[in-house]
């Protein structure tokens, strides 16, 4: 195992611009056979050993998966949901989405008071804040329709982790401590993470590993219909929450189709709605495509220009348009169309910013969190996979259920509580992502498979709520227009505009000063203040001899592993 620390490019970029580094001198970990990479070691080397022992992607992503539950409860899960894209060997393309749904007792305006008003909090924290989680059924459909090992052999060395315990690293002392307050507020009862728990402090699960147990014995059904559903339930009302043994017993995995689309010579395959991702990375592409990006340069005033412009136009749409569409008609063929974008990009000028209050969601006829996680897995038979999966909050809702030993998402705060109103990632959605029973929450995940020349190209992915589609998006440009390494790539500094509020949120110190200024002359608002960190991207790129490199993003823990 190869753990990749802080990069040289890193360092430098806080002080000169990226286009003066000697590019070639920053690699990540470089694999011949396969390769997982995700945000803990742990859950890395876990993925790994599964495709080592014989087993394919697909059974790599359930173990790895499982394993981020034990070793990175702070967005690892199995009381969220995610989804992901896949890519054979032999060319064939898919994607699975086992987003959270609302329950059979929601209602439109159940976090609104009598005056119409969003009641602080209720979609945030605690019980009524929680969605029917997916992972589960996720991993269970992917490993039936995909796997080949045998689910002991995937489930076995997870509950081996939850029972030998993680080591606390430095980032999660400090995220644990920070976030103590909140699990004081959200639960009744102490929980494991109420502990000063110090960096090299190992935590054990074994409740979570009884859990996964009685999963392991009697299937997805043990989660959903069996005790650990009943526990759960009474656990969540208890708590003053909504969801029944019933919304756990109807909740299913749902194959879709993904979001392709072609830039340059790559085809793009990314997730369909509820997720829109995919739509709104089509989106910015295409509009990027007729700018010379190459030759503006990485970070250059006119690069920052055209993808904030092509970004504003792509959230604007993303605000009105989306949702889940197996409960709202999204014009999906319309809103990725060459001429349609074209069109959105007319009033465009570098001479000055477009105001976000003078674009709108188009014209055609008839709102997220820095605490998901990603991982990425290419295997030795040449099949890919892009997943990403979240709690929605750090901790999620911050409620913990102790007999279980997970935390419960609060992906209720991904519906649009009130039309017109920002969510805690400061998105506004509209009636398209409003609140119905059985509905899932719009997610701006990105699970995102690149090919070149038909073949495999690049896998990735991100967390970063709001920033997720923005963070896929420059690091594929990355290294398809400035000729990153996939490690480059991923260091970069990142920027983030999303239509409102109509600022470029930029890491700090990252950007050159007299650049934030051109771009301030021109019009543009800049906030470096507020996104310490834009997203944390794992990928892996297919290099020209066939090998894979990793790029495991130095923002967290994040590792690569492979042979
Ligand atoms: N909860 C973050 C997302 O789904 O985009």
């Amino acid at each position: 195992m190869i753990k990749y620390f802080l990069s040289i490019t890193l360092l430098l970029c806080l002080f000169v611009s990226c286009k003066q580094i000697d590019k070639s001198s920053v690699k990540g970990l470089i694999t011949e056979h396969a390769m997982v990479v995700s945000a803990r070691a742990e859950a890395s080397e876990i993925g790994s050993a599964i495709l080592k022992k014989g087993g394919n992607a697909f059974d790599a992503m359930c173990a790895t998966q499982l394993a981020l539950a034990v070793a990175y409860p702070f967005a690892g899960n199995i009381g969220g949901g995610g989804f992901m894209v896949y890519r054979k060997a032999n060319g064939d393309i898919g994607s699975i989405d086992f987003r959270e749904k609302a329950p059979l007792a929601a209602t439109k305006n159940m976090y609104l008071d009598e005056l119409g008003e969003v009641i602080p909090n209720k979609s945030i924290l605690g019980a009524m804040a929680v969605g029917v989680p997916g992972t589960i059924a996720g991993v269970f459909e992917v490993h039936k329709k995909l796997g080949s090992l045998p689910i002991e052999d995937i489930l076995e060395p997870v509950i081996n982790l939850a029972y030998k315990g993680v080591t606390v690293t430095k980032k999660q002392e400090q995220k644990i401590k920070k976030y103590q307050p909140l699990f004081l507020e959200a639960n009744k009862q102490p929980i494991i993470l109420d502990t000063l728990w110090k960096t090299n402090d190992v935590i054990k699960y074994p409740e979570l590993a009884k859990t996964l147990e009685r999963i392991l014995k009697h299937g997805r059904d043990e989660f959903y219909k069996g005790e650990t559903a009943k526990i759960l339930a009474k656990f969540i009302q208890d708590n003053g929450g909504i969801i029944t043994e019933e919304d756990l017993a109807k909740y299913k995995a749902k194959w879709r189709t993904p979001i392709t689309f072609t830039y340059d010579d790559l085809k793009i395959i990314s997730m369909a709605p509820p997720a829109s991702g995919g739509i709104c990375l089509a989106q910015i592409m295409t509009m990027l495509q007729p700018f010379h990006l190459d030759e503006y340069g990485h970070n250059s005033l006119k690069t920052i220009q055209a993808i904030t412009e092509a970004e504003r136009r792509a959230y604007a749409d993303r605000s009105f348009y989306l949702g889940d569409s197996d409960f709202v008609e999204i014009p999906i063929e319309t809103l990725i169309k060459d001429d349609y974008l074209s069109g959105r990009m007319i009033d465009f000028s570098f001479e000055k910013a477009t105001l976000s209050s003078d674009v709108s969601h188009g014209n055609i006829k008839i709102i997220e969190s820095d605490e998901t996680t990603h991982y990425s897995i290419v295997d030795q038979f040449g099949n890919a996979i892009a997943a990403t999966t979240t709690l929605n909050g750090a901790y999620g809702s911050k409620l913990y259920c102790s007999e279980l030993g997970f935390f419960l998402n609060n992906e209720m705060d991904d519906f649009s509580s009130k039309p017109g109103e920002p969510n805690m990632f400061g998105l506004i959605g509209a009636e398209a992502n409003s609140i119905q029973p059985e509905k899932r929450m719009l997610s701006s995940m990105t699970p995102t498979i690149v090919e070149k020349n038909d073949k495999l190209y690049m896998t990735l992915g991100t967390p970063g709520g709001s920033t997720i589609i923005t963070s896929v998006l420059q690091t594929i440009l990355n290294v398809h227009e400035f000729g990153m390494t996939m490690q480059e790539a991923v260091d970069a500094p990142r920027f983030h505009h999303q239509w409102l509020p109509d600022e470029i949120r930029m890491e700090p110190n990252a950007f050159d000063k007299k650049l934030v200024k051109q771009l301030e002359i021109l019009g543009y608002s800049i906030n470096e203040k507020d996104s310490p960190v834009i997203g944390k991207v794992d990928g892996i790129l297919v290099l020209d001899d066939n090998s894979y490199e990793g790029g495991a993003d130095y923002r967290g823990d994040d590792t690569a592993v492979g042979f």
